[in-house]
């Protein structure tokens, strides 16, 4: 177990599954000291801090819900009483509706916007005074900022709304050496993928999309946790309000798409098409 007094202390929102799980672990084989964060699953959440502690690193878990602003508040109220300071601040969790634009109501735009870009400004805040010595901010997004597809649009635009955030809070933070960037993920394997695929009416097969992203396969949380954890290390030092997007290529790709080609077109790229 590290020393909290000398190892970097992570807030990381939404830890207790997925991206945020493993990117507390992550955090734990470099000694960084995680406040592991959940809404409503307390036993994941001391399952990953127990993850966390044997890839050798410390922390606590912390109940958050992030639509809530003082929730958020008494949040970094025990970070500042247990800790007295923070290193890196991941806003990671979120939630949203997946309904097209016509359908969407005046609370899934609320929710959309408060769980996504008020709770990631609200948490920047609070994080950037307790960052004494410098410090990293790393908010995860999704390609729904960058095009738009099915039912997507509450989210995307939450999503892109921090994006433009970043950038802000790059400049204005970066006097004070805190980085700020944003990772932005395409098609990632976890329980929210799960929901979107198959228990939105409606929505086109997975497969459909897999078969045309460049790389062929969908993202993972490793792939997710990578990123974030890089933007966090020291090698990422001089990088500030940008985006990297982790998405096998889909958000490079357009219509017509190598995956409706033909032989001998499709040949060149491609194995033919049975
Ligand atoms: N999966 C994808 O395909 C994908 C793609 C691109 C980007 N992303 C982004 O990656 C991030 C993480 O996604 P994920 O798929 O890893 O999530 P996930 O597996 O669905 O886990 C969500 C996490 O957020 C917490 N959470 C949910 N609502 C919360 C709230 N109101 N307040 C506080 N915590 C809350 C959950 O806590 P409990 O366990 O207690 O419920 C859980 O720890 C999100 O920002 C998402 O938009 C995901």
């Amino acid at each position: 177990m590290t020393d909290s007094t000398t190892a970097p202390i992570a807030l990381i929102t939404g830890a207790s599954r997925g991206i945020g799980r493993l990117l507390a672990q992550k955090l734990g084989q470099r000694g960084v000291t995680v406040v592991v964060t959940y809404k409503g699953n307390a036993d994941l959440a001391e399952e990953s801090l127990a993850d966390v502690k044997a890839a050798g690193g410390d922390g606590i878990t912390a109940q958050v819900d992030i639509e809530q602003p003082e929730s958020i508040d008494a949040l970094f109220d025990v970070v500042r009483d247990t800790y007295g300071r923070l290193d890196y601040f991941v806003a990671n969790a979120a939630a949203s509706a997946f309904k097209p634009v016509a359908d969407l109501k005046l609370h899934h735009l609320d929710r959309s916007y408060a769980t996504n870009a008020r709770s990631f400004v609200l948490g920047a805040q609070r994080a950037a005074q307790l960052m004494d010595a410098g410090g990293r901010i790393v908010v995860v997004t999704s390609y729904g900022s960058l095009r738009a597809f099915p039912t997507y649009a509450a989210l995307g635009a939450a999503k892109a709304m921090t994006e433009a955030y970043t950038k802000y809070m790059a400049v204005e933070f970066g006097p004070r050496q805190i980085t700020v960037n944003a990772v932005n993920g395409g098609l990632i394997d976890t329980d929210s993928l799960d929901y979107f695929y198959n228990s939105v009416p409606g929505m086109a097969p997975m497969q459909s999309v897999i078969e045309k992203l460049p790389l062929q396969r969908p993202g993972t949380a490793d792939d997710m946790a990578d990123a974030v954890d890089f933007l966090l290390s020291d090698k990422a030092s001089y990088i500030t309000g940008q985006t990297l997007s982790v998405d096998g290529g889909l958000t490079v790709i357009a219509p017509p798409f190598w995956a409706d080609t033909t032989s001998p077109l499709r040949d060149a790229v491609l194995p033919p098409a049975e």
